[in-house]
């Protein structure tokens, strides 16, 4: 059952687990969408695990987001890190509000973008991500140790949103910073997809069995 909640500091869904020893997913929306559009794909990825779904408290044009842009790709890079920490916060409060163990972040578009944020800025915040088409977040990115925690990027290779060479420059960063990355370029473009969910599937059981 999912549960709407109002009561901790980001609007979100909560979804408790129905099967034991699977870690929560955190579910990252794209720009205009909501807390409830990722949840199907939360439970096709990791069947039984507890999903957190928050709302991005920015609107753009009545559009929800994770933190402003100053145009398409080009970001906001303050207002990105409050947002990060803010998103941060929010994760430690619902952890002990819902008892949960470390998330892995799921993020698409704008959501894999503060999940990629989040990972850089604060790496205890979670146990890994999956990135779906996700490009740098910060022009020149901080110091991080993310200790071999498990990430896997997926970009499309006719994304007119990321460069090639974004997402190439993003899964340097996260090798720099320690990741076990996974990064897949699928023929495909910016949309979310079928191939992106099987791969993901199969990369979270292997990842995190
Ligand atoms: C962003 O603003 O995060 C990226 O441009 C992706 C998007 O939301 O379109």
């Amino acid at each position: 059952m999912d549960l709407p909640s109002n009561d901790l500091s980001m609007i979100h869904r909560f979804s408790p687990a129905s099967a034991e020893g699977l870690a929560p997913l955190l579910l990252l929306h794209g720009t205009g969408g909501d807390e409830t559009d990722l949840l199907p794909l939360g439970g096709l990825l990791s069947p039984g695990a507890a999903l957190l779904s928050p709302r991005g408290r920015i609107l753009e044009n009545g559009m929800p987001r994770f933190f402003r842009r100053l145009a398409e790709g080009v970001f906001d890079e303050a207002d990105l890190q409050l947002r990060a920490h803010e998103l941060g916060a929010f994760v430690e409060e619902a952890r002990e509000h819902h008892g949960l163990d470390r998330p892995i972040a799921v993020g698409f578009s704008n959501g894999a973008n503060i999940a990629s944020a989040l990972m850089m800025l604060a790496p205890e915040t979670l146990a890994g991500a999956v990135l779906i088409r996700a490009m740098v977040p910060f022009a020149e990115p901080p110091e991080f140790d993310l200790k071999g925690k498990p990430v896997l990027l997926l970009s499309g290779g006719m994304d007119p949103i990321v460069p090639a060479e974004n997402a190439a420059r993003l899964a340097r960063q996260f090798q720099a910073g320690g990741a076990t990355l996974t990064h897949e370029t699928l023929p495909t473009g910016h949309g979310l997809g079928q191939m992106d969910l099987a791969i993901a599937r199969e990369w979270l059981a292997a990842s995190f069995a």
